[in-house]
């Protein structure tokens, strides 16, 4: 059942060259540059013609929405708000009939989005589902959606479901704004990026050694580590923060990079263990700058870099991890599989189950 692998967390972080393949095939046309989701065909029009998108979520599957919020903005020049579901519940904000809500959960049976969506049902806005589970609670109750295909996912912590959130999302952004000429040589280049995205995944599956190491090395048995990015990357480090809490028990804070200087930076000293999310694109000298004042307080980050970038200063690094440079926007899903795979080396060496991390269950039927 677990193909070879000791649990399935490992196998199903295996699996993502695999599965976010399935995520997109039969809908990604990579010689046409085209894309058919099926199961929004129908509501394009009302998609499009809303003036704001809100998505809700819980845990995961809200980083998930965090990672590609700025390209929906982007291509749909839409505001788009993101909202933890628990929180939603507690502010009961308005919701107007010509609002698009995106519900993103891969269980589909989460009662806190559940809830949510009850609440947008009755306010009248189009409901849109991107979820795993065919035939789940969310996947029935919204109009129409996405389902993100990745296969059964067993192991508590979510790891192949979040780069096929991400992907179905990228996907939805892709098909809302495909009706703007403007767009056409940036959707060109996500879906050329994207069809390399499993090839890339596989890439940094292949360094998992070196990734134990660097774990074992510099972040076992710490209480506690900061993990910095910025801009695209925000939400890998918190997404790379939840992995490493719940799976490996330490307490890991994800930081955005400019909040530094705002408090964070007060935590740091040649102690604090940091990993930082630092490959190459627009924030690039802002994160560099994040780092140096790192490192200006003796701080000696784990850096997640680009292959062959000479910008960063090794010399002031405890380890830097290369990965391959993909398109900004997709940058996220290379990013993630160096910390899904040190929360796991982390929690074996800590002689924890990954499978079955302690208070937590892999569906949270209740609010
Ligand atoms: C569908 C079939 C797929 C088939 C393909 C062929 C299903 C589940 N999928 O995939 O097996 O190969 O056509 O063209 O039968 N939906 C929601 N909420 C959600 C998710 C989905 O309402 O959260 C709805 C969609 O609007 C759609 C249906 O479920 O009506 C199936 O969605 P999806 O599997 O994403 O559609 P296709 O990719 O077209
Ligand atoms: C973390 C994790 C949880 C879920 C959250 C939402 O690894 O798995 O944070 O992402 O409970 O669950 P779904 O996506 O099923 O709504």
């Amino acid at each position: 059942m677990r193909g070879g692998y000791d649990h399935f967390m490992m196998k199903e972080i295996s699996e993502q060259p695999d599965s976010t393949f399935n995520t997109m095939r039969g809908r990604l046309d990579f010689k046409n540059k085209n894309i058919i989701l099926g199961g929004i065909k129908q509501y394009l029009t009302s998609i499009r013609r809303s003036r704001r998108f809100q998505m809700i979520a819980c845990g995961t599957s809200y980083h998930s929405c965090l990672a590609v919020r700025s390209l929906f903005e982007e291509l749909t020049g839409v505001p788009v708000s993101v909202d933890l579901a628990s929180d939603f519940l507690d502010r009961s904000p308005p919701i107007f009939r010509d609002d698009t809500c995106i519900f993103v959960s891969q269980s589909g049976e989460t009662a806190d989005s559940m809830q949510v969506l009850k609440y947008c049902r009755a306010a009248g806005c189009l409901n849109v589902g991107v979820v795993n589970s065919v035939g789940s609670s969310i996947s029935r109750e919204t109009d129409c959606g996405v389902h993100i295909n990745a296969g059964p996912e067993i192991s508590v912590a979510s790891t192949k479901a979040y780069s096929s959130q991400f992907i179905a999302l990228v996907m939805l952004a892709l098909q809302i704004s495909n009706n703007v000429i403007d767009n056409k040589q940036r959707h060109e280049e996500i879906i050329n990026g994207l069809e390399e995205i499993p090839r890339l995944i596989s890439q940094v599956l292949e360094k998992k050694e070196e990734i134990k190491e660097i774990s074992l090395k510099y972040l076992h048995g710490k209480d506690s580590m900061l993990v910095v990015g910025r801009g695209y990357q925000y939400a890998s480090s918190l997404e790379g923060a939840l992995k490493i809490k719940e799976i490996s028990y330490i307490h890991a804070e994800g930081v955005q990079a400019g909040e530094l200087k705002h408090g964070v930076l007060a935590l740091v000293d040649s102690n604090m263990p940091v990993v930082a999310f630092a490959t190459q694109d627009s924030f690039s000298p802002k994160v560099n700058s994040a780092i140096q004042q790192i490192t200006a307080r003796d701080g000696r980050p784990i850096v997640v870099m680009t292959e062959g970038d000479n910008l960063i200063d090794r010399s002031k690094t405890s380890a830097c991890i290369e990965v391959p440079k993909t398109v900004d926007c997709l940058q996220g899903l290379v990013n993630i599989i160096p910390l899904q795979l040190m929360s796991y080396y982390l929690s074996i060496a800590a002689g924890h189950n990954p499978d079955r991390p302690r208070n937590l269950a892999k569906s949270v039927t209740v609010e």
